[in-house]
C-alpha cells in the first residue's frame, strides 16, 4: 500500500500475516495488523507502536520514515500490548520524547514497563486538550472502555482525520477483504468491544460533531469515502445493540446429531414460511466468535441443545455465557431442547437468558427425546410461527 495517508501523515503499521489466534482466542485466518502512524510536522508525533511480534520491523520502518529526524511525541491511544509493546524501545531510542496519554494510561504504564525512564516524560491529556505540532492541531477525545479504561482517540483538525484506537478495527492484515469490511469488523467489534456499547455510543456522538474525512484505526484498513459512511452507519447500530439484518439465526449444540437434525428441520420450516435469511451454526465445530457475531447481527435467534449431566450441553452453555458477558440484549429467542430421559437443557437456557436485558422468549420450548420424529414436526412448525411473529 501507499504509506502516505495525507501529505504529512504516514502509515508505519505492521501486518502479522502468520498469527492464527489473536488475543489467544480469536481465529484469524487472514492474520492481523497493528496500525501505527507518523505525523511529520515542525514537531513529529508517533501514533502508537506495535505488537511484540512485529516490533523489530516496526522500529526499522519508523527509523526509515523519520529519515534521521527526532520525534517529539509518542501518542499512546491504548496500552494493550498489541499496540504498546514498543513504548520502552521508543523512549530508549529517542531520549526526551514525550509519551502523550491519558492519566489512566500513565497510571497503568508501570504495569507493563518497569524502567522508570518510560514514565519520566509523560504528558497526560484530558478531554478537549490540544497539542500543536506546527501545522497540525491535535485534539484529544477520551474514549474510556473502547476497549480498556485508559483509551483515547485523537482528532487532527488540519487533515480532518480521527485516530480511533481499537474503534473501527477489524481482523485481518490491512488489505484483507477490502470489499467486505463489515464481515470481519463485525466479528471483531462484538467479540472485543460488544460489552461496551454505551461507551462506544458516547464516543460516536462526540465524533459526530467533528468533520472527519478519514478514520485511522489501530487494526484494519483506513476508512474514507463510502467505507467510512458505512462504518459509521454500522457502528451506530452495533453500539446500540440494534438489529442489523432481517432473518433468523439458528445455533445448535448436538452430541450425536439428533438435535442437529431438528435445528436443520426448523431452518427448513422457517424458509418455507417465507423467512428469506436463515443462518445456521454448529456450536461444536464452528468458530464461536462467528456465532456471537451472528447472534448480534440478527434480531431473532433459535437455540437448540442437548441436555447433559442434568444441565446443558457445555458448547451451548459456553455460547450463552459468552453472550452474557458481551451484554447481548434486545433479542427474541426460541428454544429447542433434547433429552432422552430427563430433558434439562431448556430449563438452563431459560435461566441464563432470564438474566439478560430485554431477551424475550417466543413460543413454547420444543422438547425432543432422542431422534426427531414426524410427531415432533407440528411443535417445530409452531415454534417457527412464534419466532417469525
Ligand atoms: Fe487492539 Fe484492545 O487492543
Amino acid at each position: 500500500m501507499n504509506n502516505s495517508i495525507t501529505p504529512d501523515i504516514f502509515y508505519i503499521g505492521q501486518d502479522d500475516a502468520d498469527i492464527r489466534l489473536f488475543e489467544s482466542q480469536y481465529v484469524t485466518p487472514d492474520g492481523m495488523c497493528y496500525n501505527s502512524y507518523l505525523i511529520m510536522d515542525e514537531k513529529i508525533a508517533i501514533m502508537d507502536t506495535s505488537d511484540s511480534r512485529t516490533l523489530e520491523t516496526w522500529k526499522t520502518d519508523l527509523a526509515a520514515a523519520l529519515a534521521g529526524r527526532q520525534p517529539d511525541y509518542l501518542v499512546v491511544h491504548h496500552l494493550e500490548p498489541d499496540h504498546a509493546s514498543g513504548i520502552a524501545d521508543v523512549v530508549a531510542m529517542y531520549p526526551g520524547i514525550h509519551v502523550v496519554c491519558t492519566a489512566k494510561a500513565a497510571q497503568m504504564l508501570p504495569l507493563y514497563f518497569e524502567n522508570p525512564s518510560v514514565v519520566e516524560n509523560v504528558l497526560t491529556v484530558k478531554e478537549g486538550d490540544t497539542l500543536s505540532l506546527g501545522k497540525h492541531q491535535l485534539t484529544f477525545v477520551m474514549a474510556p472502555m473502547v476497549h480498556w479504561p485508559e483509551v483515547m482517540m485523537t482528532y487532527d483538525s488540519t487533515d480532518k482525520v480521527l485516530f480511533s484506537a481499537d474503534g473501527f478495527g477489524k481482523f485481518g492484515v490491512i488489505e484483507a477483504d477490502l470489499d467486505d469490511w463489515a464481515c470481519e469488523a463485525r466479528r471483531y467489534y462484538f467479540n472485543i468491544c460488544g460489552k461496551y456499547g454505551a461507551p462506544v455510543s458516547a464516543v460516536i456522538k462526540k465524533a459526530a460533531a467533528l468533520e472527519i474525512q478519514q478514520i485511522l484505526p489501530l487494526h484494519g484498513p483506513i476508512l474514507k469515502d463510502e467505507m467510512l459512511a458505512e462504518a459509521l452507519r454500522l457502528y451506530s447500530i452495533w453500539s446500540s445493540y440494534g438489529v442489523e439484518a432481517e432473518g433468523v439465526f439458528v445455533a445448535y449444540a448436538s452430541i450425536h446429531g439428533c438435535t442437529k437434525v431438528a435445528a436443520e428441520k426448523l431452518a427448513e420450516i422457517l424458509k418455507a414460511k417465507g423467512c428469506k435469511k436463515v443462518s445456521v451454526a454448529d456450536l461444536c465445530r464452528e468458530d464461536q466468535a462467528e456465532a456471537i457475531e451472528d447472534a448480534f447481527k440478527y434480531g431473532k435467534i433459535v437455540l437448540a441443545a442437548s441436555s447433559y449431566d442434568a444441565g446443558l450441553f457445555p458448547p451451548m452453555y459456553d455460547f450463552i455465557h459468552h453472550l452474557q458477558i458481551k451484554a447481548w440484549q434486545n433479542r427474541e429467542v426460541a428454544l429447542i431442547e433434547n433429552g432422552s430421559w430427563a430433558p434439562s437443557a431448556g430449563r438452563v437456557m431459560k435461566e441464563m437468558l432470564g438474566e439478560m436485558k430485554n431477551v424475550t422468549l417466543k413460543g413454547e420450548v420444543v422438547t425432543l427425546k432422542g431422534r426427531m420424529k414426524e410427531s415432533d414436526i407440528p411443535a417445530l412448525e409452531a415454534l417457527a410461527d412464534a419466532i417469525l411473529q
